[in-house]
């Protein structure tokens, strides 16, 4: 099929354009560069050894979203392209409402316009809150705690509205992914994480100590009611969540509806945890301080995979050691991510 992934070039998106195009797939990207590097796209087509059309701008320009539909006969859209930055989130509501919601608004409404009928949306288990309990299943309440959350869940409700509508000729289909914590990188080292400024996650932020960007490892508090009292996350390897994508795709296409799947992995690391796997994996030293909690952090948060296991046949299969080493592996040879000129 012929697929416009938007934010190609991304962290997520990157990995997904991969598996698609090794899944035998076609890809069309727009992306607008804000939050990603060109170098990324000719790091895909070194990886896939095929072309990758590009459209630079932005997912809210209705005009460029008419002419990649003019232009190209695209069977489905993955729509990566937003902000994701929950603490900046708080900062900028507004920006993020516009980038998450208004532009996703604008696609679908071209998207139909242009008789596109599928939808993979790149949500989040920020959409779920705080969790009264884990593992988390897609029926628990949804209660964002942070316009990134809310405007999360209020483009899966444009999508479910839109799915329902009673005008039955629409026959759209949206399928809903909810992250967990995607980590790691492609085997191959060419892509992988490369956030600008300062990590706002854990992951790239011990990858940059690791490899001697960073001096140390803030650890936001040590005072939870968990394993060792630091964080719990349900880390899950970005290559395991590109071919959910893929399988999502192939085993829901033409099955008009909102379908709604969790990727984790199932299970739940700890900070420290995560610290000390990276540390062995690396062979580095990896200094920390505990520090005080951070504003809107839950204790624990992981997911019940199992309704995309019995649905799409999919689950993940790469452990915490996979994502720890893929992880180092990008780091270690792309030391400033794509600024970097040893590859
Ligand atoms: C993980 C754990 C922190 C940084 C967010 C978004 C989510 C998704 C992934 C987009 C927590 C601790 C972190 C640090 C730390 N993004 N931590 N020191 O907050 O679970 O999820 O990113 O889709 O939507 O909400 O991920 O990596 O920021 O934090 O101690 O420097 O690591 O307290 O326990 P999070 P994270």
């Amino acid at each position: 099929m012929q697929i416009l992934v938007t934010g190609g070039a991304g962290y997520i998106g990157t990995h997904t354009c991969v598996a698609l195009l090794q899944a035998g797939h076609q890809v069309v990207v727009l992306d607008n560069f804000s939050n990603s590097q060109p170098q990324a796209l000719a790091r895909v087509q070194q990886i896939c050894g095929q072309p990758l059309p590009l459209y630079r701008g932005d997912v809210g320009d209705a005009a460029l979203l008419q002419q990649i539909f003019a232009e190209w006969q695209i069977d489905a859209v993955m729509h990566f392209a937003g902000a994701k930055a929950v603490g900046e989130s708080v900062v900028q509501p507004l920006v993020y409402y516009r980038n998450n919601v208004t532009a996703s608004q604008t696609l679908i409404e071209m998207m139909t316009a242009a008789g596109v009928k599928t939808l993979v949306f790149s949500s989040s288990a920020t959409v779920y809150g705080d969790p009264h309990s884990v593992p988390i299943l897609e029926n628990f309440p949804l209660a964002p705690t942070n316009p990134y959350g809310r405007s999360k869940l209020m483009v899966e409700q444009i999508i479910r509205d839109h799915c329902t509508a009673t005008r039955a000729d629409l026959g759209f289909n949206g399928i809903i992914l909810r992250y967990f914590n995607p980590v790691g990188a492609h085997p191959s080292g060419l892509i992988g994480e490369d956030p600008r400024g300062i990590p706002n996650n854990l992951m790239p932020f011990i990858a940059q100590v690791a490899v001697g960007r960073r001096r140390e490892l803030s650890v936001f508090g040590n005072d939870y009611p968990t394993v060792d009292g630091t964080g719990v996350r349900d880390y899950i390897h970005v290559c395991d969540v590109a071919e959910g994508h893929v399988l999502a795709l192939t085993q829901l296409h033409g099955q008009p509806g909102c379908h709604v799947f969790n990727l984790g992995t199932g299970s739940g690391v700890s900070v420290l945890q995560l610290l000390q796997a990276y540390a062995k994996a690396s062979s580095c030293d990896i200094p920390y301080r505990i520090v005080a909690r951070r504003a809107g952090d839950v204790a624990q948060c992981f997911a019940d995979a199992s309704l995309a296991r019995e649905v799409l046949g999919w689950q993940a299969t790469r452990n915490l050691t996979d994502m720890v080493a893929s992880s180092w592996h990008w780091q270690s040879m792309n030391p400033d991510g794509y600024c970097s000129t040893t590859v």
